[in-house]
């Protein structure tokens, strides 16, 4: 499969970008392709605009969100990677989902959230998190994401399978951190291909 990763993180050594790396070296040790969009590396302007809105009328995207369709178009499979900020994106992920999947071109109706206008692709979300699951589950924080993330946004996009895993205690001991860097590998290895079904 050809796989797609999105990182939003601005430092190159953070720990986002290194999940990024992992994921990535999984997946080309279980004979993928890869590709990285590096969102603040290349500087994707993430703000919703006009030019947006009026694509509208015209259906035509901007020449940046079309770039970035040509490359979820190519791919089958995706990985986005950024910290959970406030129980949510961080703005550029947010900004990079609210520009590209347009409607039109991603989806044309919302009442089936299974149903999208893309062939499948399977998806993963590695989501680095400074919470413990066992806090995250608790507050219901984890089953919040789920709904708007898994149910809400992601299977209007055609991911199928998809996955939400985050990576609780990123900011912890070295061996917890080890550990996450190890299930962001597995996360590439174990890639499931797209569904067909849907
Ligand atoms: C603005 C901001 C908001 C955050 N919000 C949350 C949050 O809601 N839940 C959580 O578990 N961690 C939260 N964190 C912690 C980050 O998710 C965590 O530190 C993550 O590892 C950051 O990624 P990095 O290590 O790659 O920089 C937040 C951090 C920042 C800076």
């Amino acid at each position: 499969m050809h796989v797609l990763t999105v990182l939003d993180h601005p430092n190159p050594t953070s720990f986002s970008a290194a999940v990024a790396q992992r994921f990535m070296e999984g997946a080309q040790a279980a004979g993928h392709t890869v590709e990285l969009t590096d969102l603040h590396a290349e500087g994707f302007n993430p703000l919703w605009s006009m030019e947006d809105i009026e694509r509208d009328a015209q259906a035509r995207d901007p020449a940046d969100v079309v770039a970035e369709q040509a490359r979820i178009e190519r791919a089958d499979a995706l990985c986005l990677v950024f910290p959970l900020f406030w129980w949510g994106m961080p703005s550029m992920m947010k900004g990079w989902v609210d520009r590209v999947w347009t409607w039109g071109w991603a989806y044309d109706q919302l009442d089936d959230p299974n149903r999208s206008l893309l062939r499948p692709r399977s998806g993963v979300l590695l989501v680095p998190a400074g919470a413990r699951s066992d806090e995250m589950d608790a507050a219901g924080y984890k089953a919040a994401l789920e709904t708007v993330w898994m149910n809400g946004t992601f299977g209007y996009f055609g991911l199928s399978p998809r996955r939400l895993e985050v990576l609780n205690g990123s900011s912890g001991s070295d061996a917890r951190r080890q550990a996450l860097m190890d299930r962001s590998y597995d996360a590439g290895f174990t890639l499931l291909p797209p569904d067909p079904a849907v």
